[in-house]
């Protein structure tokens, strides 16, 4: 374990196991259709490689960077997309895949802009949900875990840019939020 991990929330083996389990579900929802799996980028980045090799069904892959305005870790309902689809999605089944669901205001925001583009459909898939700190009335369609308040890495999921590269989710020594 790295020195600056205070404990490890959900290993890669528990990680792995969801993942399977979750590409099984939305393989057998969405049969016979095909996907536009939504990378938000970028701490879905892991998620996504992993989840999409999960799911049997014809998709297209894209990469969206959306900046939520905020200090940096609180998020507001306001949001730029700063890198969008390279297509257009009108018809078509999103299935948007993020890290983290916290507040909730960034995928809410970022919901409300897509929806007025008339996809097909539009669903969530989060790795991870802090129920508790949700701020506005969003539901992800697929959770791997929900997970208490507190601040976690790994998997792809960053504090201050560092720590993605650790193949768990952890939380780290008070020391590195400094
Ligand atoms: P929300 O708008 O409050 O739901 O913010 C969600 C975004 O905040 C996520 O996509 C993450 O980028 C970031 N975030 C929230 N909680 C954590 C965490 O515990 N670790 C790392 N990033 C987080
Ligand atoms: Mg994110």
């Amino acid at each position: 374990m790295n020195q600056a991990v205070k404990k490890v929330l959900v290993s890669k083996e528990e990680i792995a196991r969801k993942v399977q389990e979750l590409g099984k579900q939305i393989t057998q929802d969405y049969a016979g259709q095909e996907i536009v799996a939504t990378c938000i980028l970028n701490g879905a980045f892991i998620f996504a490689a992993d989840l999409v090799r999960a799911i049997d069904l014809p998709m297209s892959v894209e990469f969206l960077i959306v900046s939520s305005y905020g200090d940096s870790t609180e998020s507001s309902g306001t949001v730029e997309i700063k890198r969008d689809f390279g297509v257009d999605i009108q018809g078509k089944h999103i299935l948007i895949i993020e890290d983290i669901i916290d507040s909730g205001q960034t995928l809410n925001a970022l919901k409300d802009i897509l929806l007025k583009r008339n996809p097909a459909s539009l669903k969530i898939c989060t790795l991870l949900d802090k129920k508790e700190r949700r701020l506005v009335d969003l539901q992800a369609d697929y959770v791997g875990f929900s997970i208490p308040n507190e601040f976690v890495v790994g998997y792809g999921l960053d504090f201050a840019s560092h720590h993605r590269n650790y193949p768990d989710v952890c939380v780290l020594k008070e020391e590195e939020y400094c």
